[in-house]
């Protein structure tokens, strides 16, 4: 059975920086409130020209340069997201277009802030099971645009990016070693953003009604989450095999830093093992994780061999952890250069736009 190795990884966020000071000029808040309630200083926010499909195949195209994979070599697309372009067509499917990844099934995957755990799962599955060799696992959020900019509850909370895993069949051990996923759809109205789906389809009520912001309960959000993040951690630990002292680092979802004290306190760690940069970044849901992971490898945190548990939490409500060991790129023979294929994609889909136009043109003639 081949083992599913993190070989590519990357990251890209909006260059737009919006801080607490500036959130104080919005709502009735202050730097000093959010440092100490959250942990966040400030955070990324899309421009009007930027979507989770661009901020996807940013950080997708850098993995695979990691990774040392064309984009034809990827199998599989797995985009999680909690902020689709669209209910449909899915923002995979725009990403694999957006990178000519001609041989790729698409989807997305939503399960909010733990996604990214899901859809790695999920890559690494379909990978030992022996269906594919090359799965690619987005995660991205552009949460800003849902954001009521007039509730200081939720808009201190926020920021968007992406953040990309290239996994990779291989013989050697190591790679996922273990996961676990929960889920507890009592606590869905905990956390929601109903507009727009099929219960409240948009009209000028549920405009008016705000439906199509985010609408949280913080407080109830914050005890579940302190109660599972060590737990998750625990659970996977154990289906892996190893023990916590083992582990070189935990990965958490980076929703408020006082959650990430609770889960050490409930592991018996330092802070010190911890990952944690939501200080720069605020609550990228989805994007957190792999976020979180490039910039600690870029920083030389993270070596080949290292043993991580990678642990979130979020709507629906959803939970979940996996444990891998971090290997890098595999050996090839060949150097390749992903970012040219960007362009002959467009190429492509403008070609087979058109080609789909004159096919329409001549069945209408058939009829
Ligand atoms: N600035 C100043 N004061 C504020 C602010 C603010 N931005 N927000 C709330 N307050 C006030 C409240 O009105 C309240 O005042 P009151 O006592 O007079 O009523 C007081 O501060 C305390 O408010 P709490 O809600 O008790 O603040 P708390 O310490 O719980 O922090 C927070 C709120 C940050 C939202 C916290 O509950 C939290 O982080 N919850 C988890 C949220 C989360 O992680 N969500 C993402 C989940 S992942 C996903 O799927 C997207």
């Amino acid at each position: 059975m081949p083992y599913a190795h993190i070989t590519g990884w990357g990251m890209s966020v909006p260059d737009a920086v919006l801080t607490n000071h500036d959130i104080s000029k919005i709502v009735d808040t202050n730097d000093e409130w959010i440092r100490e309630r959250t942990g966040i200083g400030e955070r990324h926010i899309a421009s009007a020209n930027q979507f989770p499909s661009s901020l996807g195949v940013e950080a997708s195209i850098k993995a695979l340069k990691v990774a040392n994979l064309r984009p034809t070599d990827i199998d599989l697309i797995i985009c999680s997201t909690s902020s689709p372009e669209y209910i449909f067509p899915a923002t995979a499917c725009l990403i694999q277009d957006q990178l000519g990844a001609t041989k790729a099934g698409a989807f997305d995957l939503s399960a909010a802030c733990t996604g990214f755990i899901y859809a790695t799962n999920m890559a690494a599955q379909a990978i030992r099971s022996g269906s594919i060799k090359n799965a690619l696992v987005i995660g991205t959020e552009t949460l800003s645009r849902f954001v009521d900019w007039k509730d200081r509850n939720i808009c201190i909370l926020f920021g968007d990016g992406a953040g990309a895993f290239v996994l990779q069949a291989s013989d050697q051990p190591g790679g996922v070693l273990s996961a676990v996923m929960h889920s507890d759809g009592s606590g869905g109205d905990l956390l929601t953003l109903q507009g727009g789906g099929s219960r409240y389809p948009a009209t000028e009520e549920t405009i008016l009604a705000g439906r199509h912001f985010i609408q949280m309960d913080g407080k109830a959000v914050f005890r579940f989450a302190t109660r599972v993040m060590a737990q998750a951690t625990k659970e996977a630990l154990v289906a892996a095999g190893l023990t916590i002292d083992q582990i070189r680092w935990v990965v958490p979802h980076q929703a408020n830093i006082r959650i990430i004290e609770a889960a050490a306190r409930g592991l018996g760690l330092p802070m010190e093992r911890f990952i944690v940069n939501l200080e720069r970044y605020g609550n990228t849901s989805t994007a957190s994780i792999p976020i979180a992971t490039v910039e600690a490898f870029e920083k030389g945190r993270i070596n080949a061999g290292d043993k991580i548990v990678f642990v979130g939490f979020g709507a629906g409500l959803t939970w979940g952890a996996f444990v891998a060991e971090w290997t890098g790129p595999l050996p090839t023979k060949y150097h390749v250069y992903p970012e040219p294929y960007r362009w002959f994609a467009r190429v492509r889909s403008w070609v087979r736009r058109a080609i789909r136009f004159i096919e329409g043109l001549f069945s209408r003639r058939e009829l």
